[in-house]
């Protein structure tokens, strides 16, 4: 049996979300597959990374796969069957710690891999502990972000706390589709230094400040996104990247790529997901112009793609504006 998740690109409030800000984030289409074996053993190989973990095994990887198939067997409705371990197979379509979500999308894979063949159907918030449990080995202190993303994909903003009654993640409405380029930096990014080092500002004494710009930009790149104003989603972006940066989590490498892309003609650009290296992604008007910034940056040496996240339902009315 067979199960996949999704990688994702966060589009602004990376890092603020680990401390209860708003985060708005997109589904990629690539992510990660897996297929269940045998019964036996707990073992999980992955490609294009070549790599076999068991639980136990001394690495990470194996850690986390100890972490999700305890917090599996675990979590079991009295009507339920009882989850089994297993041997599993998965490739991953992502580059790692590049900011992608690569780890949470193999999380929910080999998660919904090992369910559809136990026939359980785990509603998102269950699948959402249990994949969390693997994320914490990873990162530390994950908002969640990144493996509701990997669950449900789509446009959607995210907040790590919500209030009583309220979502986590919630479906965003938007005007129109969104062209984006992704940057690769070259350069691996360590998610857990990266939230551990923004994690020791908690006690200067603009942090509440911050925060509070970082909900400002989310809520105005929200309302652009919902309007279908690019100019306006480029600014939050690059607000976002310069907020980032004041945190330490940006790099030379992507702080030029940033700049590369804006000289190339993108709306906004700024590094995605955990930085320290990985990527960074730019908004750009149209086709042409994401072609134009993709080259600039393979120009450069990087590797790039561009992708394009479609407008969704329950949109409202374009506004009039020009880019
Ligand atoms: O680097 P990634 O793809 O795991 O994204 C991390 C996003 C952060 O906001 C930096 C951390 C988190 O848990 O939300």
């Amino acid at each position: 049996m067979s199960g996949s998740g999704g990688g994702k690109v966060i589009l602004l409030g990376e890092h603020a979300v680990v401390h209860g800000v708003p985060a708005i984030a997109a589904g990629l289409c690539d992510g990660a597959t897996a297929t269940t074996r045998d019964e036996q053993p707990a073992e999980l190989h992955v490609e294009p990374w070549g790599v076999l973990a068991r639980p136990g095994d001394g690495s990470a990887l194996g850690a986390a796969l100890d972490a999700l198939l305890r917090a599996r067997r675990a979590d079991r409705l009295e009507d339920e069957r009882a989850p089994r371990d297993g041997s599993i197979d998965a490739t991953v379509a992502l580059p790692g710690s590049a900011g992608l979500g690569s780890s949470a999308a193999l999380a929910v894979a080999v998660l919904r891999a090992l369910d559809a063949r136990d026939g359980i159907a785990r509603d998102t918030e269950r699948s959402q502990q249990i994949a969390l449990a693997w994320e914490r080995v990873f990162h530390g202190n994950p908002s969640g972000i990144d493996t509701a993303m990997a669950l449900a994909g789509g446009l959607a903003r995210y907040v790590r706390s919500p209030a009583p009654g309220e979502r986590a993640l919630v479906p965003l409405p938007s005007a129109r589709g969104l062209w984006l380029v992704v940057g690769h930096s070259g350069e691996p990014g360590s998610t857990r230094e990266m939230v551990a080092r923004v994690a020791e500002r908690k006690s200067e004494p603009g942090w509440d400040t911050t925060l509070a710009e970082f909900a400002d930009v989310v809520s105005q790149g929200e309302v652009a996104i919902e309007r279908g104003e690019l100019a306006a989603l480029g600014r939050a972006f690059d607000r976002c990247h310069a907020l980032l940066a004041a945190w330490g989590v940006s790099t030379p490498i992507l702080d030029a790529m940033c700049a590369e892309a804006r000289a190339a003609g993108a709306l906004g650009a700024k590094l995605t997901g955990g930085g320290g290296g990985g990527c960074m992604i730019a908004l750009v008007a149209d086709e042409a112009d994401a072609a134009r910034v993709r080259k600039a940056l393979q120009a450069t040496g990087r590797e790039a793609f561009e992708t394009t996240i479609a407008a969704s339902p329950g949109t409202i009315a374009a506004s009039t504006e020009t880019t």
